[in-house]
């Protein structure tokens, strides 16, 4: 099966208190074909769980315990924690790419957009320079940027056209497994369908396995087959989307349900799930949601495990194992 597996990983941050976890052991399954979402409040873990998968950290985090493999469509594995740095340009880009959450800045403001899409096609599939070009301007219009836009520079295109020039240049190698980190937090409502509607497309079209990473759980209803919700680093609930918001199972991921406009009552203020979440690091010791949670009892100082009920897996000692 083709897909991104990981299992157990752990980043930790250097603060002026030390190192602090901020991902802690967290499964994830990226298969093709399939979409697969992250959620959780800002400050969760989220982008720093995507960046470890790229092996993109920033100087001041680094991957602690984990491991994280690749079984590509050709059906070879790629154990992407022992890739050295000739093995990570291979595997970036042409067999896993990202799309980030503005494009202003991951685009060159200085480079025609058919020819940073045109770069990725040089580079991975050893494309002259014309048939890269002509291949990318394809690529352009599929996502839906028409070709008398090819030759535009990125500020002459709307904030919808970047975010789809960003897709196309993650595309163009014909990767094995996108992540796009928040890909439509910047546009409005009705891009942001689009552009998810066209993520979804691509998915089915090609086979490519997709990590989804946002914060709004509509958008995981709309274009997920399963989702991870992740709270203060660690995952508290994975299972299918339709089932987790048929029954969510964790106190948590049904707060994020219930403050959801679309499922709260109509008329009344969305409820929220009260406190915040505490500063990196200051959680308290077991379940670290425990200090915001309704059903919070003394059994929860103690780290819950994890439960398995049914296909779920669920991090409350609440949750009924079946
Ligand atoms: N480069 C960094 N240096 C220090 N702390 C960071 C850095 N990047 C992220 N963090 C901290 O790590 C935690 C997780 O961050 P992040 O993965 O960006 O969360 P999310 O994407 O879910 O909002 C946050 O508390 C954030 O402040
Ligand atoms: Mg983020």
């Amino acid at each position: 099966m083709t897909g991104l597996r990981v299992q157990g990983l752990t980043v930790a941050i250097e603060t002026h208190r030390g190192p602090v976890t901020v991902v802690d052991g967290v499964d994830l399954d990226v298969q093709g074909g399939r979409c697969s979402a992250l959620v959780g409040e800002s400050g969760s873990g989220k982008t720093l769980t995507a960046l470890s998968l790229m092996r993109l950290l920033p100087t001041s985090a680094h991957i602690t315990a984990g491991t994280m493999s690749l079984r590509d469509r050709g059906g070879d594995t790629v154990d992407i924690m022992g890739l050295d740095d000739a093995g990570l340009r291979r595997v970036r880009g042409r067999r896993i790419a990202m799309i980030f959450q503005e494009p202003m800045t991951a685009l060159n403001p200085l480079m025609r957009v058919v020819d940073q899409v045109g770069e990725g096609l040089e580079i991975h599939l050893n494309l002259r320079r014309r048939a890269a070009r002509q291949r990318a301007t394809t690529l352009l219009e599929r996502v839906g940027v028409p070709a008398a836009r090819a030759t535009a520079y990125p500020h002459e295109l709307s904030g919808g056209q970047r975010q789809r020039v960003m897709i196309a240049a993650a595309l163009a190698a014909d990767p094995d497994i996108v992540i796009a980190d928040e890909p439509t937090t910047a546009l409005d409502v009705t891009v942001q369908a689009q552009v998810l509607v066209l993520l979804r497309e691509l998915v089915a079209e090609r086979g490519m396995g997709l990590l989804l990473i946002t914060h709004d759980l509509g958008v995981v209803a709309q274009v997920c087959d399963d989702v991870t919700v992740l709270y203060a680093g660690r995952v508290v609930e994975q299972g299918s989307t339709v089932d987790v918001f048929k029954s969510p199972h964790h106190p948590y991921t049904r707060g994020l349900l219930a403050s959801m406009p679309s499922t709260a009552p109509r008329g009344k203020p969305l409820p929220a799930i009260r406190g915040v979440v505490p500063p990196l690091g200051r959680w308290p010791a077991g379940c670290r949601f425990r200090d915001r949670c309704d059903v919070a009892a003394d059994a929860c100082a103690v780290d819950p495990p994890v439960v398995i009920v049914g296909e779920r897996r669920v991090r409350c000692i609440h949750a009924v194992p079946r």
